[in-house]
């Protein structure tokens, strides 16, 4: 159903943000029904090389879930845990919620896939539990501490992490608690966070998104098409761990913006704690978004254009080793905080085959003195290592699991 209605109104859906008022308008005043646009209809395959959620545009609205394993539950009930959600997230990711009506929510009724993906991951802890400690990558052991790190044990960590992706915000929390419901008493939620991106079709032409300090966030992420992108953001065979082939380990970090003191900044001086123009991205020493940062220019007063401290030059991976991270971030408010603030800010989550060549070197230099440091708090943090994908007739981890 879903797929035969997705080529017909192709073009329709993406004019509804392009071309703005008439043709929203007319299908709110007369309620007659509108086709599913390309968003609703738009399906991720769950199958394949890489879990799903890792190279998948950013979608609209997600959430992150972690699982501590119940006192009770082992190896044996870990492994009919991940086969009841992987054969759940083929089904919430193919939009068919349909024919579950009564033992479904109803929540996603009548929606497409929407985009939506589930990708799983498994903490440090999890091996621990299920007997597996031989099999544990190296890419787990504990992230360093950082000096600026204020972080929240109850918030951070967990046996199992979920994250959830969809262009739609019932979509996406149908799929969060049907993958809760589904854990039954086998692992108990240990903390749960909420995030969004740009809707699709929000902005004229598709751009990479902004971030809630304004600022155009992702330009220099890697991309599929870079030739070493693989061997930088999946684990290759031979790691040691072949279980985990053609997977990759996502450090996840709840930042806080702190928005009051970011906001009393020029924009100026905003500008130059990133080294990049916030109208469009583009660096300080001039071009488009997408051109090179110019580490080395200088001004007529003699001093580097892109500061020594500016956040895009000490992250750069040409001053990092060639550390390379795939950032695909959700942003995420909670409301005032005790302290009168807005608890917003950014549900860092970044992707490498490596976390001690990726996230770890860029956070440490960060640590030591980023000019955006001062405007941030690191409050929750986990790391998993996140198989690759299920094949046809498999579930997500077996070949750790088997
Ligand atoms: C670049 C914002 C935290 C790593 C950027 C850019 C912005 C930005 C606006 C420039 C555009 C781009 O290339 O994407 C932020 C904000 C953060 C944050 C608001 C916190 C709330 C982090 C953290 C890391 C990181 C924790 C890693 C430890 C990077 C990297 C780049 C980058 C690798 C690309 C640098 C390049 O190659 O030019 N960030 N960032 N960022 N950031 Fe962050």
């Amino acid at each position: 159903r879903l797929l035969a209605t997705a080529g017909a109104v192709g073009a329709a859906g993406l004019t509804v943000g392009a071309a703005g008022g008439a043709l929203a308008h007319s299908a709110t005043d007369d309620h007659a029904p509108t086709a599913l646009s390309t968003v609703g209809s738009r399906e991720v395959a769950f199958h394949g090389k890489h879990q799903p959620g890792i190279t998948t545009p950013m979608q609209a609205h997600g959430h992150l879930i972690a699982f501590d394993l119940a006192p009770s539950a082992g190896r044996k009930e870990a492994t009919a845990l991940m086969r009841r959600w992987s054969a759940l997230a083929g089904e919430l990711m193919a939009g068919r919620t349909a024919e579950h009506a009564g033992a479904d929510t109803g929540v996603a009724l009548d929606a497409g896939p929407s985009s939506t993906t589930v990708t799983f991951g498994f903490g440090r802890t999890f091996f621990d539990r299920t007997g597996l400690v031989a099999r544990r990558p190296e890419g787990l052991d504990p992230l360093p501490a950082f000096s600026a790190d204020q972080l929240d044990a109850q918030r951070s960590h967990g046996d199992l992490w979920v994250q959830i992706g969809a262009d739609d915000a019932l979509v996406a929390f149908h799929a969060l608690r049907a993958v809760q419901r589904a854990a039954g008493k086998t692992a108990r939620v240990r903390w749960q966070m909420n995030g969004f991106n740009r809707s699709p079709g929000a902005t004229e032409q598709p751009m990479t998104t902004r971030n809630l300090m304004g600022q155009v966030d992702g330009t220099n992420n890697p991309k599929p098409s870079d030739q070493d992108f693989d061997q930088r953001i999946f684990v290759a065979a031979g790691s040691g761990q072949e279980w985990l082939t053609g997977g990759s380990f996502a450090v996840v970090r709840r930042i806080r913006m702190l928005l009051d003191d970011w906001e009393a900044l020029s924009l100026n001086h905003q500008e130059a704690v990133i080294g990049r123009r916030k109208s469009d991205g583009a660096p300080l020493t001039g071009g488009e978004e997408t051109t090179e940062l110019a580490l080395d220019e200088r001004g007529t007063d003699g001093k580097l254009v892109i500061r020594e401290n500016a956040h895009a030059r000490i992250s750069a991976p040409e001053q990092n080793g060639g550390a390379a991270m795939l950032r695909r971030p959700f942003s995420y408010h909670d409301g005032i905080g005790p302290d009168g603030t807005p608890d917003a800010g950014l549900l860092f989550i970044c992707w490498q085959a490596d976390p001690l060549r990726g996230f770890v070197p860029v956070q440490r230099k960060l640590d030591r003195g980023d000019a955006l440091s001062e405007f941030i708090r690191h409050e929750a943090s986990g790391l998993y290592a996140v198989p690759g994908g299920a094949r046809e007739g498999e579930y997500v981890g077996q070949r750790l699991l088997e």
